[in-house]
Order: C-alpha cells, then structure tokens, then sequence
C-alpha cells in the first residue's frame, strides 16, 4: 500500500513526477492512496502485487488532457489518471470515447475548462491602495475545481502592467511582474457582507503586508477573519491613511453599468462551439456571439458585430469596438463614430447605407480602476477574428471596403504598415475588391495640435468623399 500526499500547488506536477516513479518501479494504480495537502484519514488501501515495470511515454496532446483533468475536483481523479496513463503506454488509442475511464477523463477536462472560462469572465478586480509603484487590484473567486494555477496565466499576460491578487478559498495567485502562487491564509477570505470599503481596506494588506489595517478590521469583520494578523495598535495612522486613499479612489469611481453584467451573463450562457457555417447575417451573428477563438472574449461584455444593410455597396471597417459599443452591442457609436458619422455625413455618404463593422469584434482593455483602457488587438487575435470579417465580406460582397486604420488595414491586406503614406489610395483584396485606405477615425481625436487636426480631418473627408463615388 502506498499514500502520497500532493501539495496544495503544484499537485498536478508533482503527481506527474510520482506517476513516472510508480509506473518505473512496477507499482500498480489501484495500490496507491493519493491526498492533498494532508494525510487521508482512511487509509484501508490494499497491498496488491506490482504490475511490469515500464519507463512511461505519452503524447502531449493527452498530457495536456489529462493534466486539465486532473484539476477536477473529483477525489478519484488521480487513481483514474494513474490507471489510464498506463494504459495509454500500452496502446489505448487516446480519444477512445468508448473506453469509459477516457470518456469520464475528457468530459472532466471539459468541465475544468468550462470553468476556467468562467474565472476569466466573472473575476472582479478591485483597486486597492498600495504604497508600490504600480497600481494594484484584487480579487476573491471561488471556483468549482482547482484551476488557480491553469487560469490565472491569463490574468498574467492581460494585466501585466499591474499588480493584482487574485483569492480562492485554496489557493491565491499574486502577479508583481511574476507570477506566484500560495495557500490561501485563512484571513484571506472577505466577510460574507464585506462593504466595499472594508473590502479594499482589507485587501490593502495584501500588497503592503508591513502596514495591515488591523483597527479598521476590528471595527467591522468578525474575529474569526482577523484571528491570524499581527498586533493591533502598531498602525493607526497607516490605517487612516488608506481610509482616505479608499475613499477617494471610491469617489473618482463610476457605477459599473448594470447592462454589462447582464451581457456577461447571456455571453456565458451561450454554447462553446461554433456551429456550421452560417449562410445569413443572423445567423452568422448569432455564431460571432458565442465566438471563443481568441481570449478577448473573456472580459469583453459581447460580441460586436457589423450593422447595416445586407445589399450595402460599400462596407467600413474598423479596428474593434470601444467601451461604449461593448456596452451596446452595436459598432462606432462612441466618440470615433461620432467623427466618423459627421465626415462621412459632409462628404455624402449616408451611414444608413453603409455595412459598419471592425476587424475585431470584441473590445481588447485594460481595467483601470472602473475605466477600461483601450489596448490594440495583436496579430493572434486579429487573424482569429478574420473569419468573421471574411463571412460579412461573402455575404456583403461589396463595391468597396473603406479601411480604417492600420489594424483594419492588416486584416483585409495583410499588411497594415504605413498607412500614412497608403491613406487615400485603393488597394485590392486578395479577391479583387478594392480597399479604400483611411486613417481611423480615433487617431483624429487624438491628434494634440488643434491645426493638424483639422488639415487630417479634412484628408478623411476627402477619402470618404472618394468612397462616395462607389454609391452610384
Ligand atoms: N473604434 C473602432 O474601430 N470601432 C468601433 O466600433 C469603435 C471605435
């Protein structure tokens, strides 16, 4: 009979390296006891014969399976990988759905994805004050398995210029640059009827664990939350000092509009996969809508797709929706539209007859207290996003596409360099048709000199007016 006992982070490593040992000293599954973090309480597992001992290799599509799995919350989900490694070695073809320790395996990776998804969407950062140089966030999650250590990397990659922690029961993931994870101390978990102020207060400690705001926890959370922090009196100035930092940060906050977390949810709820080919607008909207190709998805509350009508001579393509249209569901109806609707208006091109649409259909961001800070999309999620732009074009098929901007640019030629010098001219789609390219309409917004901007607002004018010609 053998116990191992996994640790809290890293368990699916370290059960990696243990299988390895096992499967190399002939050790068979069914003798093994796996906990973790501490001893199991029943031990009675039996002492068998060993089996052939045997060095393991295993393709890396069904490591990678099997290592999602692992993080299921399901007690038996080692024994099951155990066994099933074993018999992958031996010539069990990975992806036999009708063997069922593989099938009960997938659909358990299945449900372990399903839910880091869920982290990606739902996690809730928020501001905390910090003595750092950088800002920093927090979050408290609970997840239904053990996906701290495979979800949070995205958190990572997202929110790399910032500090943030993000909380579960178990473990905690802390990103200062790097990231680290730890068991969650027992202080960590929020009073169920935390305040926001007490909340940030709280997480405070967090980042500056010198300075705990222990006077300000006292006062509001029940003992148990706070029985493992440091003496009392040592701080009161610092706990004043945050109080003041939380309310201003408070005060510069605005509600998070309730549409948003609406959207959140009916995004959730929709199906994972994509569906066949879609043969109409609606229905091709309606598989954008539950796209997953690329991570931006996540935080993003919707798709936005193209609007405009389905015979629309010429079609305008943007770089990806903005804050406003990710709240409304519908493209250029912030700022940038409203320049782009006033110079399309003077230079006769009427939005109504007009197919509107961006290269990227879901809002790329960085959170910024309550602000999402606009990011550009990368080559990844603008080559992912390209189906959808290549289904609006065939279903569309224009006169002309006008482009805007260089990330509009790079999706329709595949190469968005330049686009100063190319402004104004047509350049042609792999297909033949012509692309009318234009600088974005957020680039005029953000031009400092009150003269250039008004010389390159009429140069888009002009493009636009040059698109007009295709009406007839
Ligand atoms: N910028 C874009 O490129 N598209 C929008 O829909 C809004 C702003």
């Amino acid at each position: 009979m053998m116990r191992i006992v996994l640790p809290v982070i890293g368990t699916v490593a370290a059960w990696r390296d243990h299988v390895r040992r096992l499967a190399a000293e002939g050790v068979a599954p069914e003798g093994v006891r796996w906990t973790v973090g501490e001893e199991a309480r029943d031990l009675l597992v039996p002492d068998l014969p060993p089996i052939l001992p045997r060095p393991l290799k295993i393709g890396r599509e069904a490591l990678d399976e099997i290592e999602t799995a692992l993080c299921h919350s399901d007690s038996e989900r080692f024994n099951r990988a155990h066994a099933l490694v074993l018999r992958l070695n031996d010539g069990l073809a990975w992806g036999d759905r009708t063997d069922p320790a593989l099938r009960k395996l997938m659909e358990q990776a299945k449900t372990v994805r399903r839910d880091i998804h869920k982290m990606h969407a739902f996690v809730r950062f928020r501001e905390v004050p910090t003595e750092g140089p950088r800002r920093a966030f927090a979050a408290w999650f609970e997840p239904d398995h053990h996906i701290v250590e495979r979800g949070t990397p995205f958190f990572a990659k997202r929110f790399a210029d910032m500090d943030w922690v993000i909380a579960t029961p178990a473990v905690t993931a802390r990103f200062d640059g790097t990231l680290h994870f730890e068991e969650t101390a027992d202080t960590a978990r929020p009073p169920p009827d935390a305040t926001e102020d007490l909340w940030r207060t709280y997480y405070a400690s967090i980042f500056n664990p010198g300075r705990v705001m222990v006077k300000a926890m006292q006062s509001e959370m029940p003992k148990k939350y706070w029985k493992n922090l440091p003496e009392a009196d040592l701080i009161p100035d610092l706990i004043r000092g945050a109080d003041a930092r939380v309310r201003e940060m408070q005060a510069r906050e605005a509600e998070e509009a309730p549409e948003r977390r609406r959207a959140v949810a009916r995004t959730m709820a929709m199906p994972e996969r994509l569906q066949p080919e879609a043969g109409t607008l609606d229905a091709l909207r309606a598989e954008a809508a539950a796209c997953t190709r690329c991570p931006l998805y996540a935080p993003a509350t919707q798709t936005v797709f193209g609007e405009g009508p389905r015979d629309a001579k010429i079609m305008v393509v943007g770089e990806q929706p903005g804050d406003q249209e990710d709240l409304a569901g519908r493209p250029f109806v912030g700022p940038a539209g409203k320049v782009f609707d006033e110079e399309a208006e003077a230079a006769g091109l009427d939005r109504r007859q007009l197919y509107v649409t961006n290269a990227v259909k879901h809002f790329k961001f960085t959170p910024r207290g309550k602000r999402r800070i606009h990011q550009r999309p990368d080559t990844g999620e603008i080559r992912a996003c390209h189906l959808w732009l290549e289904g609006e074009l065939g279903l569309i098929r224009p006169k002309l596409i006008v482009s805007m901007g260089a990330t509009a640019l790079q999706s329709l030629t595949g190469k968005g360099e330049g686009i100063l010098k190319r402004r104004g001219g047509i350049e042609e789609m792999k297909d033949g048709t012509p692309v009318l390219v234009t600088v974005h309409p957020s680039y005029l917004l953000r031009l400092p000199d009150p003269e250039l901007a008004k010389v390159e607002r009429a140069k888009f004018r002009e493009d636009l007016a040059q698109a007009a010609r295709y009406l007839d």
